[in-house]
Protein backbone atom coordinates (compact mmCIF):
# COMPACT_ATOMS: atom_id res chain seq x y z
CA UNK A 1 0.00 0.00 0.00
CA UNK A 2 1.20 3.34 -0.82
CA UNK A 3 1.46 5.38 2.55
CA UNK A 4 0.70 8.92 1.27
CA UNK A 5 3.53 11.50 2.40
CA UNK A 6 2.92 14.79 4.93
CA UNK A 7 5.08 17.23 3.67
CA UNK A 8 6.50 19.86 6.35
CA UNK A 9 5.23 22.29 4.67
CA UNK A 10 1.49 21.13 4.93
CA UNK A 11 2.03 19.79 8.27
CA UNK A 12 -0.13 21.19 11.35
CA UNK A 13 2.02 19.91 14.29
CA UNK A 14 -0.61 19.91 16.70
CA UNK A 15 -3.24 19.05 14.93
CA UNK A 16 -1.11 16.02 13.84
CA UNK A 17 -0.76 15.19 17.44
CA UNK A 18 -4.10 15.26 18.26
CA UNK A 19 -5.37 12.83 15.17
CA UNK A 20 -2.22 10.27 16.31
CA UNK A 21 -3.07 9.80 19.89
CA UNK A 22 -6.75 9.53 19.20
CA UNK A 23 -5.67 6.72 16.55
CA UNK A 24 -3.41 5.19 18.63
CA UNK A 25 -5.70 5.41 21.53
CA UNK A 26 -8.72 3.44 19.06
CA UNK A 27 -6.36 0.98 17.85
CA UNK A 28 -5.13 -0.54 21.37
CA UNK A 29 -8.14 -0.31 23.08
CA UNK A 30 -8.07 -1.17 26.73
CA UNK A 31 -5.15 -3.35 25.52
CA UNK A 32 -1.55 -2.61 26.53
CA UNK A 33 1.57 -1.22 24.20
CA UNK A 34 5.38 -1.41 24.32
CA UNK A 35 7.89 0.74 22.79
CA UNK A 36 11.62 0.87 22.18
CA UNK A 37 13.17 4.04 22.91
CA UNK A 38 16.73 4.66 21.71
CA UNK A 39 16.99 8.34 22.12
CA UNK A 40 16.68 9.47 18.50
CA UNK A 41 14.10 12.09 17.44
CA UNK A 42 12.10 9.59 16.01
CA UNK A 43 11.71 6.80 18.94
CA UNK A 44 11.51 10.17 21.19
CA UNK A 45 8.28 11.38 19.94
CA UNK A 46 6.59 8.18 19.42
CA UNK A 47 7.47 7.85 22.83
CA UNK A 48 5.44 10.98 23.79
CA UNK A 49 2.39 10.27 21.49
CA UNK A 50 2.55 6.86 22.87
CA UNK A 51 2.55 8.03 26.70
CA UNK A 52 0.24 10.33 26.06
CA UNK A 53 -2.37 8.48 23.87
CA UNK A 54 -2.12 5.25 26.58
CA UNK A 55 -0.44 6.37 30.09
CA UNK A 56 0.92 3.49 31.78
CA UNK A 57 -0.75 1.45 29.28
CA UNK A 58 3.01 2.25 27.25
CA UNK A 59 5.64 0.31 28.87
CA UNK A 60 8.85 2.17 27.25
CA UNK A 61 12.16 0.24 27.42
CA UNK A 62 15.78 1.16 26.49
CA UNK A 63 17.54 -1.87 24.73
CA UNK A 64 21.32 -1.66 25.41
CA UNK A 65 22.39 -3.93 22.48
CA UNK A 66 26.16 -2.92 22.90
CA UNK A 67 25.84 -1.19 20.31
CA UNK A 68 24.60 2.34 21.51
CA UNK A 69 27.31 5.78 21.82
CA UNK A 70 28.86 6.69 24.97
CA UNK A 71 26.89 7.13 28.32
CA UNK A 72 23.63 7.00 26.26
CA UNK A 73 21.81 4.56 28.41
CA UNK A 74 22.12 7.02 30.93
CA UNK A 75 21.29 9.88 28.69
CA UNK A 76 17.99 8.97 27.88
CA UNK A 77 16.92 7.55 30.84
CA UNK A 78 17.40 10.71 32.51
CA UNK A 79 15.62 12.79 29.73
CA UNK A 80 12.89 11.23 29.79
CA UNK A 81 12.75 11.16 33.45
CA UNK A 82 12.63 15.02 32.99
CA UNK A 83 9.16 14.71 30.78
CA UNK A 84 7.79 12.38 33.42
CA UNK A 85 8.04 8.86 31.53
CA UNK A 86 9.82 6.12 33.05
CA UNK A 87 12.18 4.16 30.39
CA UNK A 88 13.16 0.53 32.20
CA UNK A 89 16.85 -0.44 30.58
CA UNK A 90 17.18 -3.83 29.53
CA UNK A 91 20.48 -5.20 29.18
CA UNK A 92 20.69 -7.60 25.61
CA UNK A 93 24.71 -6.70 24.88
CA UNK A 94 25.86 -10.36 24.82
CA UNK A 95 22.52 -11.48 22.70
CA UNK A 96 23.40 -9.08 19.74
CA UNK A 97 27.48 -9.95 20.42
CA UNK A 98 26.52 -13.62 19.65
CA UNK A 99 24.08 -12.91 16.92
CA UNK A 100 26.89 -10.76 15.23
CA UNK A 101 29.88 -13.14 15.24
CA UNK A 102 31.85 -13.57 12.60
CA UNK A 103 29.01 -11.88 10.25
CA UNK A 104 30.77 -9.81 7.82
CA UNK A 105 27.49 -8.66 5.41
CA UNK A 106 26.17 -5.70 5.72
CA UNK A 107 22.61 -6.69 5.20
CA UNK A 108 23.20 -10.13 7.11
CA UNK A 109 24.27 -8.00 9.78
CA UNK A 110 20.90 -5.56 9.77
CA UNK A 111 19.31 -9.19 9.27
CA UNK A 112 20.78 -10.45 12.37
CA UNK A 113 20.42 -6.97 14.62
CA UNK A 114 16.62 -7.12 13.11
CA UNK A 115 16.00 -10.75 14.35
CA UNK A 116 18.03 -10.25 17.93
CA UNK A 117 15.87 -7.28 18.59
CA UNK A 118 12.25 -8.46 17.39
CA UNK A 119 12.52 -11.87 18.36
CA UNK A 120 14.57 -12.58 20.87
CA UNK A 121 14.24 -9.67 22.95
CA UNK A 122 11.12 -7.79 22.10
CA UNK A 123 9.54 -10.79 21.03
CA UNK A 124 10.22 -12.17 25.36
CA UNK A 125 9.10 -8.42 26.43
CA UNK A 126 6.16 -8.75 24.76
CA UNK A 127 5.15 -12.21 26.23
CA UNK A 128 5.77 -11.16 29.37
CA UNK A 129 4.11 -7.77 29.20
CA UNK A 130 0.82 -9.52 27.38
CA UNK A 131 1.16 -6.23 25.45
CA UNK A 132 -0.19 -6.87 21.98
CA UNK A 133 0.92 -3.64 20.46
CA UNK A 134 4.61 -2.32 19.50
CA UNK A 135 5.11 1.72 18.50
CA UNK A 136 7.97 2.15 15.99
CA UNK A 137 8.79 5.51 15.03
CA UNK A 138 9.74 4.34 11.21
CA UNK A 139 9.56 7.38 9.04
CA UNK A 140 9.29 7.43 5.47
CA UNK A 141 12.66 7.55 4.51
CA UNK A 142 13.22 4.21 6.22
CA UNK A 143 10.20 2.63 4.39
CA UNK A 144 11.70 4.52 0.82
CA UNK A 145 15.26 3.12 0.79
CA UNK A 146 14.33 -0.36 1.91
CA UNK A 147 11.88 -0.66 -0.56
CA UNK A 148 14.41 0.70 -3.30
CA UNK A 149 16.57 -2.07 -1.65
CA UNK A 150 19.36 0.32 -0.62
CA UNK A 151 19.17 -0.70 2.37
CA UNK A 152 17.40 -2.71 4.94
CA UNK A 153 16.59 -0.24 7.63
CA UNK A 154 16.21 -2.45 11.22
CA UNK A 155 12.33 -1.44 11.20
CA UNK A 156 10.43 -1.95 8.20
CA UNK A 157 8.63 -5.18 8.53
CA UNK A 158 5.20 -4.82 6.80
CA UNK A 159 6.28 -3.01 3.84
CA UNK A 160 8.47 -6.33 3.41
CA UNK A 161 6.10 -8.40 3.36
CA UNK A 162 6.59 -9.88 6.98
CA UNK A 163 3.76 -10.12 9.07
CA UNK A 164 5.30 -9.35 12.42
CA UNK A 165 2.34 -10.72 14.34
CA UNK A 166 2.48 -14.37 12.47
CA UNK A 167 6.30 -14.14 12.96
CA UNK A 168 7.01 -12.47 16.37
CA UNK A 169 3.19 -12.57 18.14
CA UNK A 170 2.62 -8.79 18.13
CA UNK A 171 1.35 -5.58 15.92
CA UNK A 172 3.21 -3.19 14.64
CA UNK A 173 1.89 1.03 14.68
CA UNK A 174 4.14 3.57 13.27
CA UNK A 175 2.27 7.24 14.16
CA UNK A 176 5.49 8.95 11.93
CA UNK A 177 5.43 6.79 8.80
CA UNK A 178 4.28 9.75 6.53
CA UNK A 179 6.47 11.50 7.79
CA UNK A 180 10.37 12.12 6.94
CA UNK A 181 13.22 14.13 9.64
CA UNK A 182 12.09 17.61 9.29
CA UNK A 183 8.58 16.63 10.22
CA UNK A 184 9.20 14.74 12.93
CA UNK A 185 11.73 17.39 14.64
CA UNK A 186 8.00 19.99 14.21
CA UNK A 187 5.95 17.19 16.09
CA UNK A 188 8.50 16.50 18.65
CA UNK A 189 8.91 20.70 19.22
CA UNK A 190 4.50 20.53 19.37
CA UNK A 191 4.75 17.47 21.95
CA UNK A 192 6.56 19.59 24.60
CA UNK A 193 10.52 17.00 24.30
CA UNK A 194 12.91 19.55 24.78
CA UNK A 195 15.43 20.78 22.30
CA UNK A 196 18.10 18.40 23.32
CA UNK A 197 16.13 15.64 21.91
CA UNK A 198 14.18 17.47 19.01
CA UNK A 199 16.97 18.91 17.58
CA UNK A 200 19.25 15.37 17.98
CA UNK A 201 21.32 14.73 14.41
CA UNK A 202 19.73 10.93 13.38
CA UNK A 203 21.39 7.93 14.43
CA UNK A 204 21.10 4.66 12.95
CA UNK A 205 18.69 1.36 14.42
CA UNK A 206 22.05 -0.55 13.95
CA UNK A 207 23.89 1.83 15.76
CA UNK A 208 27.34 1.91 16.17
CA UNK A 209 27.42 -1.39 13.91
CA UNK A 210 26.34 0.45 11.36
CA UNK A 211 29.78 2.26 11.24
CA UNK A 212 31.48 -0.63 11.73
CA UNK A 213 33.05 -2.45 8.32
CA UNK A 214 33.44 -5.82 8.57
CA UNK A 215 32.63 -8.12 12.02
CA UNK A 216 31.06 -6.12 14.75
CA UNK A 217 32.73 -7.30 18.18
CA UNK A 218 32.51 -5.74 21.69
CA UNK A 219 36.40 -4.47 21.27
CA UNK A 220 35.71 -3.26 17.35
CA UNK A 221 32.36 -1.65 18.89
CA UNK A 222 34.91 0.30 21.26
CA UNK A 223 36.95 1.64 19.03
CA UNK A 224 34.67 2.95 16.98
CA UNK A 225 32.26 4.52 20.49
CA UNK A 226 35.56 6.07 21.30
CA UNK A 227 36.48 8.09 18.01
CA UNK A 228 32.42 8.62 17.51
CA UNK A 229 32.91 10.38 21.01
CA UNK A 230 35.73 12.54 19.87
CA UNK A 231 33.84 13.51 16.39
CA UNK A 232 30.77 14.74 17.81
CA UNK A 233 32.35 16.32 20.38
CA UNK A 234 34.72 18.26 17.82
CA UNK A 235 32.40 18.98 15.51
CA UNK A 236 29.39 19.60 17.83
CA UNK A 237 29.11 23.16 16.76
CA UNK A 238 29.22 22.70 12.86
CA UNK A 239 25.91 22.45 11.96
CA UNK A 240 26.07 19.36 10.28
CA UNK A 241 23.16 17.44 9.53
CA UNK A 242 25.05 14.11 11.07
CA UNK A 243 28.70 13.61 11.79
CA UNK A 244 30.16 10.25 12.66
CA UNK A 245 33.29 7.82 12.56
CA UNK A 246 33.75 4.42 10.67
CA UNK A 247 36.06 2.13 11.42
CA UNK A 248 37.46 0.08 8.61
CA UNK A 249 38.33 -3.73 8.33
CA UNK A 250 41.46 -3.29 6.33
CA UNK A 251 44.73 -2.62 8.44
CA UNK A 252 47.50 0.08 6.97
CA UNK A 253 50.68 0.11 8.20
CA UNK A 254 51.33 3.18 10.52
CA UNK A 255 54.35 4.12 13.16
CA UNK A 256 54.53 4.78 16.45
CA UNK A 257 57.09 5.34 19.09
CA UNK A 258 60.00 4.76 16.42
CA UNK A 259 57.73 0.89 15.85
CA UNK A 260 56.01 -0.27 13.02
CA UNK A 261 52.32 -0.72 14.10
CA UNK A 262 50.26 -2.40 11.51
CA UNK A 263 46.90 -0.71 12.75
CA UNK A 264 43.16 0.39 12.45
CA UNK A 265 41.73 3.31 10.23
CA UNK A 266 38.84 5.56 11.10
CA UNK A 267 37.25 7.11 8.61
CA UNK A 268 35.29 10.27 9.37
CA UNK A 269 32.22 11.05 7.91
CA UNK A 270 29.89 14.70 8.39
CA UNK A 271 26.74 15.62 5.90
CA UNK A 272 24.97 18.66 5.13
CA UNK A 273 21.10 17.47 4.22
CA UNK A 274 17.79 18.32 4.73
CA UNK A 275 15.78 15.05 4.70
CA UNK A 276 19.03 12.33 4.34
CA UNK A 277 17.65 11.64 1.23
CA UNK A 278 20.42 13.20 -0.80
CA UNK A 279 23.63 14.80 1.13
CA UNK A 280 26.87 16.94 0.63
CA UNK A 281 30.26 16.63 3.07
CA UNK A 282 30.45 19.15 5.39
CA UNK A 283 33.46 21.73 4.09
CA UNK A 284 35.02 21.43 7.42
CA UNK A 285 39.04 23.24 7.98
CA UNK A 286 41.76 21.79 7.93
CA UNK A 287 42.55 22.88 11.06
CA UNK A 288 39.72 20.75 12.73
CA UNK A 289 40.87 17.78 10.34
CA UNK A 290 43.86 17.99 11.74
CA UNK A 291 42.28 18.28 15.37
CA UNK A 292 40.27 15.18 14.59
CA UNK A 293 43.35 13.19 13.24
CA UNK A 294 45.87 13.97 15.88
CA UNK A 295 42.81 13.24 18.84
CA UNK A 296 41.96 9.95 17.27
CA UNK A 297 45.27 8.94 16.65
CA UNK A 298 46.42 9.45 20.17
CA UNK A 299 43.59 8.35 22.55
CA UNK A 300 41.95 5.30 20.20
CA UNK A 301 44.58 3.34 21.41
CA UNK A 302 45.21 0.91 17.86
CA UNK A 303 44.15 3.55 15.30
CA UNK A 304 47.38 4.85 12.88
CA UNK A 305 45.17 6.37 9.75
CA UNK A 306 42.00 9.05 9.84
CA UNK A 307 40.40 9.58 6.39
CA UNK A 308 37.62 12.54 5.61
CA UNK A 309 35.40 11.04 3.15
CA UNK A 310 34.26 13.79 0.66
CA UNK A 311 31.66 11.83 -1.31
CA UNK A 312 28.34 13.00 -1.87
CA UNK A 313 25.22 11.02 -1.74
CA UNK A 314 24.41 9.40 -3.94
CA UNK A 315 26.68 7.39 -4.78
CA UNK A 316 27.68 7.23 -1.22
CA UNK A 317 25.32 6.25 1.90
CA UNK A 318 25.37 8.06 4.98
CA UNK A 319 26.04 5.50 6.88
CA UNK A 320 28.86 2.73 5.52
CA UNK A 321 27.48 -0.63 6.44
P1 LIG B 1 21.90 6.13 4.68
O1 LIG B 1 23.11 5.45 5.22
O2 LIG B 1 20.87 5.15 4.19
O3 LIG B 1 21.26 6.89 5.89
O4 LIG B 1 22.21 7.18 3.65
C1 LIG B 1 20.20 7.80 5.79
C2 LIG B 1 19.79 8.19 7.17
O5 LIG B 1 19.17 7.07 7.83
C3 LIG B 1 19.94 6.65 8.94
N1 LIG B 1 20.05 5.21 8.85
C4 LIG B 1 19.33 4.33 9.53
N2 LIG B 1 18.38 4.54 10.44
N3 LIG B 1 18.12 2.20 10.65
C5 LIG B 1 17.78 3.46 11.00
O6 LIG B 1 16.92 3.62 11.87
C6 LIG B 1 19.07 1.92 9.73
O7 LIG B 1 19.37 0.77 9.43
C7 LIG B 1 19.70 3.06 9.15
N4 LIG B 1 20.65 3.17 8.21
C8 LIG B 1 20.83 4.50 8.06
C9 LIG B 1 21.27 7.30 8.81
O8 LIG B 1 21.89 7.51 10.06
C10 LIG B 1 20.95 8.57 8.06
O9 LIG B 1 20.52 9.59 8.93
Amino acid sequence: MKIKEIKVKDLEPEKFVKEKIEEISAIVGSDSAINALSGGVDSSTVTMLGHKALGDRLKTYFIDSGLMREDEPERVVSLFEKVGVKVEVVDAQKQFFDALKSITDPEEKREAITQTFYRDVFGKLVRKNGAKFLLQGTILTDVDETVAGIKRQHNILEQLGVDPEKEFGYKIIEPLVQLRKDGVREVAKALGLPALAYNKAPFPGPALAARVIGEVTPERIAVVRKATAIVEEELSDSGAFQCMAILHEDRVTGMRGGKREYGMQIEIRSWESKDARTATPTRLSYDILERLSERITGEVTGVVSVTYNITKKPPSTMEAV
